[in-house]
């Protein structure tokens, strides 16, 4: 038996935050899988591989093993054994991202891995398309959704504290066009699904949302 929670959103709507805070308050297994995008892309930049050479993405694909940990509250992801958990969080790394995530075999490969995870488990994952394509039939599902402006801001504070030397403009640009790469993919574009409840972040704050989503799924426990 497992009990699945999916939070879909696009960037910057503290999907990741929230998650992490609601799965420490109801003892649920915490899994980003945004990281594990964030890994194949990382892996591709570092092996200087671009978006359409398929062979070798696929190659890549077969000898990449990503794992996340949960250690002492924090979230760790793992590349080949290595943490790359700061490695993954990198304007270079945001501006590719997308374009990977929009690749059959990236989505193919990581959906079997998610899926795999939450067999008897429970979890909350967080992602664009959980709701609607990993886990049709999760649980509770949620999506959280904010203002652009709103997440640009939020994106750019988070990047000026790691110490990134990076504009709001430059944030505000690449999150437009994350967007729109992430709604108008082909292969399970974001999406609200139908039975997603919609909490919207704007004007809340982390403790407001952390309480509603929380409401939410007891309802459903
Ligand atoms: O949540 P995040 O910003 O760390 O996600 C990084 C990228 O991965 C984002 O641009 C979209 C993609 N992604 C996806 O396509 N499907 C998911 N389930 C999670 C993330």
């Amino acid at each position: 038996m497992s009990f699945i929670v999916a939070i879909d959103g696009p960037a910057g709507t503290g999907k990741g935050t929230i998650t992490k805070l609601v799965s420490e308050e109801l003892g649920l297994t915490n899994i980003d899988t945004g990281a594990m995008y964030r890994c194949v892309t990382l892996q591709a930049l570092r092996e200087n591989i671009k978006v359409n050479e398929e062979e070798k993405i696929v190659k890549l694909l077969n000898n990449i093993d990503i794992k996340l940990k949960n250690e002492s509250g924090k979230l760790l992801v793992f590349l080949n054994d290595v943490d790359v958990s700061k490695d993954i969080r990198t304007p270079i790394v945001d501006e590719y991202v997308a374009k990977f995530a929009a690749l059959k075999c990236v989505r193919d490969k990581l959906t079997v891995l998610q899926r795999k995870i939450g067999e008897n488990s429970n979890i909350i994952m967080e992602g664009r398309d959980i709701g609607t394509t990993v886990f049709p039939n999760a649980n509770v599902k949620i999506y959280l959704d904010a203002s652009i402006e709103e997440r640009a801001k939020r994106r750019y504070k988070q990047d000026i504290e790691k110490g990134e030397n990076i504009t709001y403009e430059e944030i505000l640009e690449n999150i437009k066009q994350r967007h729109i790469l992430e709604t108008q993919r082909e292969i399970s574009p974001l999406k609200k699904a139908d039975d997603a409840i919609l909490v919207d972040t704007t004007n809340l704050s982390i403790e407001e949302v952390k309480n509603k989503v929380i409401e939410i799924i007891k309802e459903k426990m």
